[in-house]
């Protein structure tokens, strides 16, 4: 089993004791085989017990280990160590306010993904007796690529807008947005179209596309506020042609 020493640098900030952010450099042995979240876990247990970052499935399911590697918003259970060179710059999710080390707040993104309403709004309420909401396959087909987001928040570290304009929605949280109101189970876009088409909503988007290269998950969330866009543009001439019409 191959195992070569990286200096993995590693940015850390206690608000208690640190005025501002530095960065520590650490020499791991690592296997071939692990990740830079191993490397992470290795400074934790054999290095330096204080080291603060978030995971919990390890295999790129639960969205919890985003964390800039090399200045891209990466999962760090994803990014093969072999993949990078002999020093590994490893940095909290950008455009986030710092909690700790490695960690970030996520309330701005949590506020904006309840204010969006990401759950099926039916027409007509279903009791449990009634049987679950059904669809066709090909109904599921249209939408289902923007099902998979983990809310793992690289798009939102990698998206220039989110950087310099706070009111931005974002990308995944638009996207579930985005997602909800084309499924055909749904009829919740009255309901959502302030926070989805109103100020910083899917008209803030400029369309660089970044979220998406950097999407783990293929959830598109670029195309999907595209096609969102197209959406608000038919449900405002809608509205503006047959007053009290609409999507
Ligand atoms: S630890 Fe769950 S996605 Fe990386």
């Amino acid at each position: 089993m191959t195992v070569q020493n990286r200096q993995i640098e590693v940015l850390r900030y206690d608000p208690e004791r640190d005025e501002t952010p530095r960065f520590e450099t650490f020499t791991v042995p690592c296997k071939e085989e692990w990740v830079v979240l191993d490397a992470l876990t290795y400074i934790k247990d054999e290095l330096d017990p204080s080291l603060t970052f978030r995971w919990s499935c390890h295999m790129a399911v639960c969205g919890s280990c985003g964390m800039q590697v090399d200045n891209k918003p990466t999962l760090s259970c994803k990014a093969f160590v072999r993949d990078y060179g002999e020093k590994i710059r490893v940095e909290p999710l950008a455009n986030f306010p710092i909690e700790r080390d490695l960690v970030i707040s996520q309330d701005d993104f949590m506020e904006k993904l309840q204010r969006g309403r990401p759950w099926i709004i039916p027409e007509q309420k279903r009791e449990v007796e009634d049987g679950p909401y059904v669809q066709t396959p090909m109904q599921l087909d249209d939408i289902k690529e923007h099902t998979m987001c983990i809310n793992c928040l690289l798009c939102y570290a990698a998206c220039p807008v989110y950087a310099l304009e706070r009111d931005f929605v974002g990308p995944a949280a638009l996207t579930l947005m985005y997602r909800y109101n084309a499924d055909s189970r749904d009829a919740g876009w009255d309901e959502r179209r302030e926070v989805f088409a109103g100020h910083g909503g899917v008209w803030e988007c400029s369309f660089v596309g970044a979220c998406s290269d950097v999407c783990p998950k293929h959830v598109e969330p670029a195309t999907a506020i595209q096609k969102g866009k197209m959406d608000s543009a038919v449900d405002y001439f809608t509205r503006f042609l047959m007053p009290g019409g609409g999507k």
